[in-house]
């Protein structure tokens, strides 16, 4: 059966690449409706738009007012997914606080159909608050995300901030149409962040881990179609969508929740767990006292990957995660013998990665080391669900 998008086309200098989407989304069979920002046909025309799409292109409310054939709501809804590229700074902004100010932002207000954002803006925009807060509202509504690329940008900056290209847009846009990804049928285990071992009922040992590495991969295991459950330690993070999370705080906890988890064909265990916790933990605050600071009894917590890598219902593939400061490659494929499992993804944190966008990962399989050119973390979460599932099929 034959598909369609509604294609909203934002007020960007991307603007013209949403021309060849077009015109490739119909060589391979999927038509094409469009709605042009006010703002956007500075940058495109209809007419343009129209000869490419072969179909009427939509610019404001008022240009629907004597279309009895379709109001906004019906346009709104009549195409199998909206796509919005570029997805503007101002665009995002409407869309997460459900403005409904021209025909885009009501559109994307009425529908009932998935959205999936190719964003496009100034790599400060980007990284502006506003812009990052509209995101995590959005992703938490279910909004689909591709790109940004980093790049050069038509305003001289270099950064995170390009439109996704033309057939990164067309390939998630067919993943979405056909509502399966290359991990359906898999379950998925993540873990992420740190533990928080309690000294007292105030204070903890705990780690510098931001989790956003591993909130990455879950959330690229799920866009593949992987049913994943997420296991998060505490983070300043907002729940990746269609990803079962479970939140814990000390290493025991994380331990029972992943053996809770299986079985699941894949686990990735990217959390920083405590190597040690208190032996014995005060019922109440610890106080100052004459006889000087207190001393820490520790004792060692559980190695979860290794637990599993031993565990009866050991996932087929288990990979685990390795933060360097020194002699990367050799530690971590020492790491990986040493715990059993099949992938060590190592990374070295020398230079401070701790919160950070971006990684340069080696991945250590048993044919040896591979290492990555230095790529944002979503960029190094997708790259590793493409080869989590070419790996899970050579299982099958
Ligand atoms: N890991 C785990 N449970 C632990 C410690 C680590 O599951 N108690 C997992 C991490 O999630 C990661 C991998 O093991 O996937 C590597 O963790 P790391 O702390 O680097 O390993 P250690 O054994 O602590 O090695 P090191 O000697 O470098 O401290």
């Amino acid at each position: 059966m034959s598909k369609s998008i509604l294609l909203i086309i934002g007020g960007g200098i991307a603007a013209y690449k949403s021309l060849e989407l077009i015109r490739r989304a119909k060589d391979r069979g999927i038509t094409s409706r469009a709605i042009i920002t006010k703002a956007g046909t500075e940058f495109v025309t209809p007419l343009s738009v129209s000869a490419l799409s072969g179909q009427k292109t939509y610019t404001d409310m008022f240009s629907l007012i004597d279309e009895t054939e379709m109001g906004h709501i019906q346009l709104s809804r009549a195409a199998d997914l909206v796509v919005v590229a570029p997805a503007t700074a101002n665009l995002m902004a409407k869309a997460a606080n459900g403005l409904a100010s021209d025909l885009a932002s009501t559109a994307l207000l009425a529908t009932d159909k998935p959205v999936l954002m190719a964003p496009a803006m100034n790599v400060r925009m980007w990284h502006h608050p506003a812009t990052q807060r509209n995101l995590a509202t959005l992703r938490a509504d279910g909004v689909h995300f591709v790109g940004p690329n980093e790049g050069a940008m038509a305003c001289n900056e270099f950064g995170l901030g390009r439109m996704a290209e033309p057939q990164e847009i067309l390939a998630a846009i067919e993943r979405l149409l056909s509502g399966a990804g290359p991990l359906t049928g898999v379950k998925a285990l993540v873990t992420a962040g740190p533990t928080h071992e309690p000294l007292d009922p105030v204070r903890f040992l705990g780690n510098r881990s931001s989790g956003k590495q591993g909130y990455a991969i879950a959330s690229a295991l799920a866009d593949a179609g992987a049913e994943t459950t997420l296991i998060s330690g505490p983070v300043e993070l907002s729940p990746p969508s269609r990803v079962k999370l479970i939140k814990v705080e000390t290493a025991l906890e994380m331990r029972a929740a992943c053996e809770a988890a299986l079985p699941v064909d894949v686990a990735v265990l990217t959390a920083a767990v405590a190597d040690w916790r208190a032996q014995s933990q005060a019922n109440s605050k610890l106080k100052k006292s004459e006889s000087g600071p207190p001393s820490l009894v520790l004792t060692e917590n559980p190695d979860i990957l290794a637990g599993l890598a031993r565990h009866a219902k050991r996932p087929a593939l288990l990979i685990g995660f390795a933060a360097e400061t020194e002699n990367v490659i050799a530690y971590a494929t020492e790491k990986r013998t040493r715990k059993g499992c099949d992938w060590i993804v190592a990374n070295d944190v020398s230079k401070g990665v701790f919160g950070t966008d971006r990684n340069t990962v080696h991945l250590i399989t048993a044919g040896g080391p591979e290492s990555w050119p230095e790529m944002t973390k979503d960029e190094v979460a997708a790259r590793l669900a493409v080869r989590i599932s070419k790996a899970l099929e050579k299982v099958a």
